[in-house]
């Protein structure tokens, strides 16, 4: 696979990249991001590549990592049209403005305007709604969302961090009124949280829309730097992160292992698995360091068989919410669809209830 192999993004004709540029680590205005020269090689480098999908946000670094974006493309005038460039509003640069950030209308063009200025660009191709406000109506928000569309301010809306619940309801309002679809999800997936499986996933491949895990490598713990015999590491600048948990320990060395018996790293085995997994369309990959991008970028490369899948996922199994594990056991009850009691069973089911003698 290759960053030019591009996919289509949910029910949508938009195509991206299978691997999506992560830019929260843009500008090292916090000390534990790339500056803006690191930056630029890590740009330059994924679009050498094919690479055509970039993820911002208004927050990230303060706006700084939409200004290092806005100035790059800025001396490349033809780049821009043919990227696919996605930023995020929510989050409140404002301090002490109550409408400095939030979904209202007022907000949103607000934050629209603020991330077009400095990213240097007319439009956005993605505007991301970064979560969940439980007070603003959503009517307003997919309405404001939609005549930014018709206005030719962006290109598409998708939701990050938003409830499954929440998010099916707003999808079903904007189908219903002909508004600008949700298009795609950002989600927190890695192989040490994956309980998006629960709800979210499924309702994404159930409504058509696309999936972006954030965190593929849950913060570095997956790239190799881990293991239960090195459980800490001095080489990361997320001087904040917990250190890996006795459990994630048991998936951390499985990933590294793995990565052994297949000739990668395990930073690309972990973001080939997310890449792999059922609903994903493009993994956000992040990077503080060029060399630590190329390394995921090799995760193109990696190909994982279903043996080898299917033992990190059981290593991995997430406790999901009910009713996942309930209807699991119940899916069986299917085989009796449009048959009667006195119907025969398939052969390949155990009976229902253990000793039943109807069967
Ligand atoms: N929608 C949302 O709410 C949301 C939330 C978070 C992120 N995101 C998006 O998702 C992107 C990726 O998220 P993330 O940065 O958390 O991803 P991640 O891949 O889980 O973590 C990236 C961090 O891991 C370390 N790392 C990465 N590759 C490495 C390698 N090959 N070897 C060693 N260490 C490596 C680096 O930190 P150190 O070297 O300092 O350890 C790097 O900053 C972000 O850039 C952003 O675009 C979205």
């Amino acid at each position: 696979m290759s960053l030019d192999s591009y996919v289509t993004l949910g029910r949508s004709g938009l195509r991206i990249s299978p691997l999506t540029l992560g830019t929260m680590t843009f500008g090292n205005d916090y000390g534990w991001g790339a500056g803006p020269e690191e930056s630029e090689k890590i740009l330059a480098t994924y679009l050498d590549r094919g690479g055509n999908s970039i993820d911002t946000a208004n927050v990230y670094t303060n706006g700084h990592s939409e200004k290092i974006i806005g100035d790059y493309l800025a001396g490349r005038s033809s780049l821009r049209d043919r990227l696919v460039l996605g930023t995020k509003f929510f989050c409140n640069l404002h301090p002490n403005d109550p409408n400095g950030g939030g979904p209202s209308r007022k907000a949103i063009v607000q934050q629209l305007e603020n991330s077009l200025r400095r990213l240097r660009t007319d439009y956005i191709d993605i505007y991301w709604l970064h979560n969940f406000d439980p007070v603003t109506p959503v009517e307003e928000t997919l309405r404001t969302l939609d005549d930014l569309v018709s206005a030719g301010k962006i290109r598409y809306v998708g939701f990050s961090d938003v409830p499954a619940w929440a998010t099916a309801e707003a999808a079903t309002i904007a189908r219903l009124r002909g508004w600008a679809p949700i298009i795609a999800l950002q989600l927190q997936y890695s192989l040490l949280e994956r309980t998006s499986e629960g709800e979210l996933i499924p309702m994404a491949q159930s409504l058509g829309m696309g999936v972006l895990p954030w965190s593929p490598l849950h913060g570095g713990m997956l790239s190799g730097k881990y293991s239960s015999a090195n459980p800490t590491t001095t080489d990361t600048a997320r001087t904040w992160a917990a250190a890996p948990t006795e459990a994630e320990l048991v998936v951390i060395d499985a990933v590294n292992a793995l990565a052994e018996e297949v000739g990668a790293t395990p930073a690309q085995t972990a973001l080939a698995w997310a890449q792999g997994q059922p609903g994903i369309t493009s993994t956000l990959i992040g990077a503080r360091r060029i060399d630590q991008f190329e390394n995921n970028l090799g995760a193109l490369d990696v190909h994982l068989t279903e043996a080898q899948r299917a033992a990190l996922n059981e290593l991995s199994a997430p406790k999901l919410n009910f009713p996942a594990e309930n209807n699991r056991q119940l899916a069986r009850m299917l085989q009796f669809a449009g048959a009667t009691v006195d119907g025969s069973p398939s052969a390949a089911y155990p009976p229902l209830v253990e000793n039943d003698t109807r069967y």
